[in-house]
């Protein structure tokens, strides 16, 4: 087999300062996407920690995590549940509202997208106050789920995303981290 090419995660990820708001360094995860090889490393080393853990299910948080989440439950062959911005799914849901870096929000996920007990990875591009990815877990444990772990690309771990996720129970992977 030829070898799988090693990548600078970091080299590829743009950082775009005073977006969306001065002071904060933006970590623009689209120049990652637009490069065929760094795409395909990054899914596969996200994959990698996951592929003999029984995940059911990638829950992807809107929008990035949409775009990694679809690759990993293809490579998992699991399913994917989105978490959504409100006002966004056609059924009944439930909601939860939460803070991240520059505001906040409210996400949803439909009531029936999970059987009680199956086993959820949670993906998104980027991992900062961890407020959106706690939202995921409050919603996904609301509907019974089984939450394996979450992994991202990026981990802010100055403003404690990780710990807060950590601190539920939810143990955390990232390809890159920035001071
Ligand atoms: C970004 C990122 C994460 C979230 C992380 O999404 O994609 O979802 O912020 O921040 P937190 O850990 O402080 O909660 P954003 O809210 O910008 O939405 P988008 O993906 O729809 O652009
Ligand atoms: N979401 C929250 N903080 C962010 C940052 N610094 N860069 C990109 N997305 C983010």
């Amino acid at each position: 087999a030829i070898p799988a090419p090693t990548i600078d995660f970091a080299a590829v990820i743009r950082t775009i300062p005073d977006y969306p708001k001065p002071g904060i360094m933006f970590r623009d995860v689209t120049s990652l996407l637009a490069d065929p090889a760094a795409f395909r490393a990054a899914v596969d080393a996200m994959v990698a920690p996951y592929a003999e853990m029984g995940v059911a299910m990638v829950a992807g948080i809107e929008a990035r995590g949409f775009i990694l989440g679809g690759a990993i439950s293809h490579q998992l062959a699991a399913g994917f549940v989105p978490i959504r911005k409100k006002g966004k799914l056609p059924l009944a849901t439930i909601r939860v509202a939460y803070s991240l870096e520059y505001g906040v929000d409210e996400m949803e996920v439909h009531r029936d997208a999970l059987t009680p007990g199956t086993r959820v990875l949670i993906t998104d591009d980027l991992i900062a106050t961890g407020g959106t990815a706690e939202a995921a877990v409050k919603l996904l444990r609301e509907l019974g789920a089984e939450i394996v772990g979450a992994c991202f690309v990026v981990d802010l771990p100055e403003v404690g995303g990780r710990q807060k996720l950590e601190a539920l129970g939810v143990p955390v992977k990232a390809l890159v981290a920035y001071q």
